[in-house]
């Protein structure tokens, strides 16, 4: 009898990549009135780190609501969102809060930054949340609003600036601490072509060169197309 036949070896599965966020049956409805109006039917899909997605859809069909969702300042009315492993369904307010504030980076439609501030002082804040230094945030913020071309821009505050270098503010400011996830509402929205590439750049570097997921919402073709992909919303449903 011979045992020179090979035994198969066996290969390490690799392991499957565990998405950071991923979204289940996700339905959110508003009250108004005494009317229900729902907003997000059913929205499943998931993104993982380093991808950039980017969701479009039609003016009032829940991208904003949806995005609210998943930076966790809104909840699901059903279905359920997992965020890096954590069901945030079920999650207390405190824990909640603190997941946001170290888990997401935010780029508003509305920008909402603060507005007898700098633009040093802006991009500042979320490190003043995670307990950063003085030195460190101001050096830090610095760096960050020369990436975005605003250097020359560092102690203006936001009514000094135009609507794009406002723009540009708030995504210095959701970088700021490198969070894991960073949801932009329409971030290109105000700008001109030469400015949507370059926000479209940082936020393709802080997926590819970072490892965080992005979200994108736009209704911009060309920055859908440089996304690794995209989910539309139809009706309050995700294809
Ligand atoms: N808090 C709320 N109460 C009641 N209705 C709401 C609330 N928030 C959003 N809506 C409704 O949900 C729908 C979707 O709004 P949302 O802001 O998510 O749309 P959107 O896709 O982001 O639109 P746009 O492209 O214009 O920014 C709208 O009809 C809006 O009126
Ligand atoms: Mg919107």
């Amino acid at each position: 009898m011979s045992f020179d036949v090979p035994l198969p070896v066996a290969v390490p599965a690799r392991p499957a990549t565990v998405p950071l966020l991923r979204v289940e049956g996700l339905t959110r409805h508003f009250v108004v009135s005494g009317t229900r109006i729902d907003v997000l039917r059913d929205c499943t899909f998931d993104v993982s780190r380093g991808e950039v997605v980017a969701i479009i859809g039609q003016s009032g069909s829940g991208k904003s609501t949806l995005l609210n969702v998943l930076g966790l300042l809104d909840t699901p009315s059903s279905g359920s969102y997992t965020f890096d492993g954590v069901d945030t369904t079920a999650l207390r307010e405190g824990r909640r809060s603190r997941l946001r504030g170290e888990g997401v980076g935010f780029v508003f439609q509305q920008f909402h930054l603060l507005e007898r501030r700098s633009a040093l002082a802006n991009v500042g804040v979320p490190m003043v949340l995670g307990g950063v230094s003085a030195l460190r945030r101001r050096a830090r913020a610095k760096e960050l609003l020369e990436s975005v071309g605003l250097g020359h821009r560092l102690s203006s505050q936001p009514h000094q600036l135009s609507g794009g270098e406002q723009q540009r503010v708030a995504l210095a400011r959701a970088l700021s601490r490198e969070p894991p996830l960073i949801l932009a509402d329409e971030p290109t929205g105000a700008l001109d072509a030469a400015s949507s590439t370059m926000i479209m750049d940082q936020l393709i570097e802080q997926a590819q060169g970072h490892d965080s997921a992005v979200v994108v919402v736009t209704h911009d073709p060309k920055v859908a197309e440089r996304a690794d992909r995209v989910v539309e919303l139809v009706e309050g449903r995700t294809h």
